[in-house]
This record gives structure tokens, C-alpha cells and sequence, in this order.
């Protein structure tokens, strides 16, 4: 079988190669999956890049959901069967044609979800939906990088919830996309005026929190728009930037600055909770409240092409590798 790796961090498109491994035999309580579809997502890229966590060994392999279908299962692995279609999330190593996982670690796909929405169904809408739960105070929510699968769940999740979302993206492509999507607020950052655009479609309500997963100038930039007692969100680094806040700036208007990370909250949450989570989210993609747009699927072998295609800017869509 084949799978993506690499033998130490750096760009990508330099690093990354198809090697042929041995197929793995699942262990007791463990199941083998048949990958069908897997995003490129930008925590993969960072990964590769040796901007996350660091990987534990090499050769290292990627990719972190997917959705696939069983093929073998180990002892003691009852309640699955074999072609029966599953999620994985959280597991590094889906850029392969076929993987290892605990049984009790993926979930059925209902009928309804398509591949290309049960491959990251995860990441993002679980960061979107649990953002805005954090947002405790009534007010408007500010967001950059909103064409992102994440800044989309957030405007969407944002209507269903009868939040005012204000979305930021750079180029005018994007922003008419979102409209298309029901977008209600965007402002394209490299207009001039962009931050009294920002202010005007908040209205009369304060903005209370600003999603920001871009950093650096743009996440400084930001500060500005909240409302006393705002909070600024950073859930990412896309511009490889950090934000040079004023202590000043901060303690005037008695604003914050913190950190969103969904990992801590699968390690804190019951799994009751989780599941109950994750079938409000099936339940809204289902009924087409909630979409991800994809702007392509690659061969899994054309990962290269694929890679290039997701640090495109303007790209309307998550990129997937179909194997
Ligand atoms: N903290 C967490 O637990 C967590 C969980 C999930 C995701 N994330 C983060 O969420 C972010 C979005 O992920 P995603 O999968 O939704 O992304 P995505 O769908 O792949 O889209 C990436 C977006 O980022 C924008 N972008 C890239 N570089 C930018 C820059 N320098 N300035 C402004 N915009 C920029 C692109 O805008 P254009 O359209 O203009 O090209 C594009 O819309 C990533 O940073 C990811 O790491 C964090």
C-alpha cells in the first residue's frame, strides 16, 4: 500500500514522497480502513513544516481525518462491519491508502453525509461550533480568513444562532462566494476603508470577539473594532506572524487576547457530550444548514498538485485527495 511521508520537517513539495509500505494487520480492538477521501488541511501543512507538534519519528506520516471503509477488524472488535463506510478523526497517517485505528476511535457515516463532508467533519466545524459557544456576551462577531472551512462553519452556524457575524476576506472572489453561501456582513481587507466597513456593519451592536487564525498585522488590526471588554480569539498562525499587542491597548479598553485549541476539549469532555456534539453538527450538514464547499479532488499521488492548489489564495473550497 501507499502512503505519504516524510523524513524531516521543511516545505512540503520538498519533503513529502509516495513510499510503498506493507499492508498493516490490525491488533486486538483495532480495525483496518480502506481511505477513500481525506482534506488537506492547513494544520497538515504546519505539521509537515515542523511548525506543530513536533512528529515523534521518521519517517512520519500525515493527515489527520478521513473517511474510509472497513476492510479487516482485530479481536474483540464487535458492533462493526466489514464495507461499512467510517469516519476517522484525530488519527495521524490518513495520506495512505489504508491505515490502522481503534475501533472505539471512528464513527459510523449516516447515509446522508457524503464523502466529501464526512472526511472533515471534525476539525473545523467542531472549532467553528465550539468558538461561538465561548462567546457568552450578546454582540457582533468579527472574523478573518472567513472563505476558510472554519470561517464558513462560523457565518453559518452564526445564522442558525442568530449571532451577526462580520467576515473578513482579502480578495473580492471570496466575498462574493460567501454572499453566494448567505454571507450577510463581508469586508475585503485591502480596501482602504476596511475597518469603518467593519464598524458600520456591526450596526448598533458592540463587537464583542474576533475570530482571528491569521495573526500578525491583521490580528492587531482587529483589536481596534472590539468593543470594551472584546475578546481577540487566535485559533491559528496563517501568516507565520506573531501579534504585537500594546499593553496599553489592552488595559484601556479592558480587551483580551487567547487561545482556542480543540484538542484539550476532546481530553475534558465526556464522550456522551461529544456524540451528542457531533450529531447536532450531522444533523445540520444533513439538512444542508451547514455546507463545505470543496474546490478540488486530487489523486492521492498528485499530492504535490493538490498541496499547491490549497496554498492558492482565493481558493473557494477545501482541497481533498481521493484514493
Ligand atoms: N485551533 C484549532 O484547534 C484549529 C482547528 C481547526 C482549524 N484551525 C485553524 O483554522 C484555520 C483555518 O483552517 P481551514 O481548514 O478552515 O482553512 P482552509 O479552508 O484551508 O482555508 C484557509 C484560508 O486561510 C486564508 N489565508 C491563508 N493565509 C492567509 C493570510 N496570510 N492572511 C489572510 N488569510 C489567509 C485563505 O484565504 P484566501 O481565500 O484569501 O486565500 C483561506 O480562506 C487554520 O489556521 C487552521 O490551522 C485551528
Amino acid at each position: 500500500m501507499r502512503r505519504i511521508q516524510f523524513d524531516r520537517c521543511g516545505d512540503p513539495e520538498a519533503v513529502l514522497y509516495l513510499a510503498e509500505v506493507a499492508e498493516p494487520e490490525p491488533g486486538p480492538g483495532e480495525v483496518r480502513l480502506r481511505i477513500t477521501l481525506r482534506p488537506v488541511n492547513p494544520s497538515d501543512i504546519a505539521y509537515i513544516r515542523g511548525l506543530y507538534v513536533p512528529p515523534e519519528a521518521f519517517p512520519a506520516a500525515t493527515g489527520l481525518e478521513a473517511v474510509g471503509i472497513i476492510e479487516a477488524m482485530g479481536k474483540g472488535v464487535t458492533d462493526i462491519k466489514v464495507g461499512d463506510r467510517y469516519m476517522i478523526a484525530r488519527q495521524r497517517g490518513t495520506w495512505a491508502d489504508k491505515m490502522i485505528v481503534p475501533a472505539l476511535s471512528i464513527e459510523h457515516v449516516p447515509a446522508e453525509i457524503s464523502d466529501e463532508i464526512a472526511c472533515q467533519v471534525h476539525a473545523n466545524p467542531l472549532t467553528a461550533w465550539l468558538m461561538l459557544q465561548g462567546v457568552t456576551k450578546p454582540g457582533a462577531i468579527v472574523q478573518t480568513a472567513a472563505g476558510s472551512a472554519v470561517g464558513r462553519l462560523v457565518d453559518q452556524l452564526g445564522k442558525i444562532q442568530d449571532r451577526r457575524v462580520i467576515n473578513i476576506v482579502r480578495n473580492q472572489i471570496t466575498a462574493d462566494d460567501l454572499y453566494k453561501q448567505g454571507a450577510t456582513h463581508v469586508v475585503i481587507s485591502s480596501q482602504p476603508d476596511w475597518l469603518n466597513q467593519i464598524q458600520q456593519a456591526a450596526g448598533p451592536e458592540p463587537i464583542i470577539a474576533a475570530f482571528d487564525p491569521v495573526a500578525g498585522q491583521t490580528g492587531l488590526d482587529l483589536l481596534s473594532v472590539l468593543a470594551p471588554g472584546g475578546e481577540l480569539i487566535l485559533y491559528g498562525g496563517l501568516s507565520g506572524q506573531p501579534v504585537a499587542v500594546s499593553a496599553m491597548q489592552l488595559a484601556a479598553r479592558n480587551l483580551s487576547v487567547k487561545g482556542f485549541w480543540l484538542g484539550p476539549w476532546f481530553a475534558n469532555t465526556s464522550a456522551d457530550e461529544q456524540a451528542r456534539v457531533m450529531q447536532r453538527l450531522l444533523t445540520l450538514f444533513q439538512k444542508r444548514q451547514l455546507q463545505i464547499p470543496v474546490a478540488g479532488i486530487y489523486a492521492l499521488e498528485d499530492f504535490k498538485a493538490a498541496i499547491r492548489h490549497s496554498l492558492t489564495p482565493g481558493r473557494l473550497g477545501k482541497i481533498l485527495l481521493r484514493s
